[in-house]
C-alpha cells in the first residue's frame, strides 16, 4: 500500500500540545498521534466496575451523578484512552415519555408498555430533558469539574434505534414489529419518530449546554434497513438530531453498524465523524464517503480476545488504512464485548498511541 502522507511529529506548528488530539481529530484538524477510546468502555469486562455493580443497578448508577462520574472515570484512569464517555443509558428517555424501563438480568431492557398505536404515540408524556433527565446533566457537570483536559463525550441513541425499542418492547433480531409499523402503518411510524426526534434532539443539546465536548448519536441497529427504507423512514429524523446538536458547535459522531450500504445517506443525514465497523476496511469505508468528514473505528470488538501479535497486526492493518490522513479517531466497530480481557484493551491504547506510519 503506497502512503500519501505522513504522520504528523509534536514539532509540527499545526499541532497543539495543550489542545486534544481527539477533538482535534473530530474536526480533521493534525494530532501528534491517532486518538483513541471504546465504546461500552465503562462495563462489566471491568472489575471496578462488577464492583459497584454488587451494590447498584444499572438505573441506580445511572440516577445517582456521583456514581454515573465515578464509573465514566473508570476506564480513562485504567486505560489511558484519549476521551470519557458519559456513563448513562440511550433508552433513558424512554423513562420521562412514560414507556418504562427495566433492565432483567440476564435478558437486557424490557420497556412495559411499548408503543404500538397512534394513540400510544400521542399518550407519551412531554419531556423536559433538563428537569426530568437532570441526573444526567448533573453527572455531565461533575465530570467536567473532575476530567481535567480529558474531553467528554455525550450521546443518545438515533431516533430509528430509540423507536426499535419503544416498538419492540426490548431488544430484538428482526425488528418485525419496527418494519410492520413503517410499511402498514406509516402515520404512526412518522408521528413517533417526530416525537423521538424532538426529544432526542433537546436531550443532547441539554448535554451539550451541560459541559459535554463532543457528542456521539448510536444508531447501532440502523444496518437492518435497506438504503431506500432509510431515506424514506429514516433520514429526516436523525438528521434533525445531529443539526441541532451541529448547532451547538461541538463535534458530532454518527454511527451505525451492519452500514456498508449505507454510509452515504448517512452522511448525508449529518455527522462531523461518521463511525465504521469492521465490516468495511476503512479506506474504503472513508473514500467512499467523499473525505470531507472524519471517520471512527474499526477493529472487530472480537479481535480483543486474540493473542497479542493477532491484535498488533490487526490494530497495524487500520492504521496504515488511515495513512496518518488527519480525521482518524481509532474504536472499535462496536461495543466492547463482556469478559474481554482489560489487559488487551490497554495494550491496544499503547498499540494506537505509539504507531508510526513509517515503522
Ligand atoms: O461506556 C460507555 O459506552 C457508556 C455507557 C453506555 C451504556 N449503554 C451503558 C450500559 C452506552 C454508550 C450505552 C449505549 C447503548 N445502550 C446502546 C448503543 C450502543 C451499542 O452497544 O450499540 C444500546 C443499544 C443500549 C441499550 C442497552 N443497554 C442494551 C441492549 C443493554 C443490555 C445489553 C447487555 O450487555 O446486557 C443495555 C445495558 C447496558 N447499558 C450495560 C451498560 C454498561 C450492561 C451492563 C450492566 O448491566 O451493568
Amino acid at each position: 500500500m503506497t502512503l500519501l502522507t505522513s504522520q504528523s511529529s509534536p514539532a509540527d506548528p499545526r499541532v497543539s500540545n495543550t489542545e486534544s488530539r481527539f477533538l482535534r481529530a473530530c474536526n480533521r484538524l493534525p494530532v501528534d498521534t491517532t486518538p483513541v477510546w471504546f465504546m461500552r468502555q465503562a462495563g462489566r469486562y471491568m472489575p471496578e466496575y462488577r464492583f459497584i455493580r454488587e451494590k447498584y443497578s444499572l438505573l441506580e448508577i445511572c440516577y445517582q451523578p456521583e456514581l454515573a462520574a465515578e464509573v465514566t472515570l473508570q476506564p480513562v484512569r485504567a486505560l489511558s484512552v484519549d476521551a470519557a464517555i458519559l456513563f448513562a443509558d440511550i433508552l433513558l428517555p424512554a423513562i420521562p415519555l412514560g414507556v418504562g424501563l427495566e433492565f432483567a438480568k440476564g435478558e437486557g431492557p424490557v420497556l412495559q408498555n411499548p408503543v404500538r398505536t397512534i394513540d400510544d404515540v400521542r399518550n407519551l408524556r412531554p419531556v423536559d430533558p433538563e428537569t426530568d433527565l437532570g441526573y444526567v446533566m448533573e453527572a455531565i457537570r461533575i465530570l467536567r469539574g473532575t476530567l481535567g483536559s480529558v474531553p467528554l463525550i455525550g450521546f443518545c441513541g438515533a431516533p430509528f434505534t430509540v423507536a426499535s425499542y419503544l416498538i419492540e418492547g426490548g431488544s430484538s433480531r428482526e425488528f418485525l414489529r419496527t418494519k410492520a409499523m413503517m410499511y402498514s402503518d406509516p402515520r404512526t411510524w412518522h408521528a413517533l419518530m417526530e416525537r423521538l426526534s424532538d426529544v432526542l434532539a433537546g436531550y443532547l443539546v441539554a448535554q451539550i449546554r451541560a459541559g459535554a465536548q463532543a457528542v456521539q448519536v448510536f444508531d447501532s441497529w440502523v444496518g437492518a434497513l435497506s438504503p431506500q427504507d432509510y431515506e424514506d423512514f429514516v433520514l429526516l429524523y436523525s438528521q434533525k438530531v445531529l443539526r441541532a446538536a451541529k448547532a451547538e458547535g461541538v463535534p458530532v459522531i454518527h454511527f451505525g453498524t451492519n452500514t456498508t450500504t449505507l454510509l452515504s445517506l448517512m452522511k448525508r443525514a449529518g455527522g462531523d465523524v461518521i463511525g465504521l465497523d469492521w465490516r468495511i476496511p476503512l479506506d474504503q469505508g472513508w473514500s467512499g464517503l467523499g473525505g470531507e468528514v472524519a471517520v471512527q473505528g474499526n477493529l472487530d470488538p472480537a479481535v480483543l480476545f486474540a493473542p497479542l501479535p493477532e491484535i498488533r497486526c490487526r490494530v497495524d492493518e487500520i492504521l496504515q488504512r488511515a495513512g496518518g490522513r488527519p480525521g482518524h479517531i481509532f474504536n472499535l466497530g462496536h461495543g466492547i464485548l463482556q469478559n474481554t480481557p482489560v489487559e488487551n484493551v490497554r495494550a491496544v491504547v499503547d498499540m494506537v498511541h505509539e504507531y508510526r506510519l513509517d515503522q
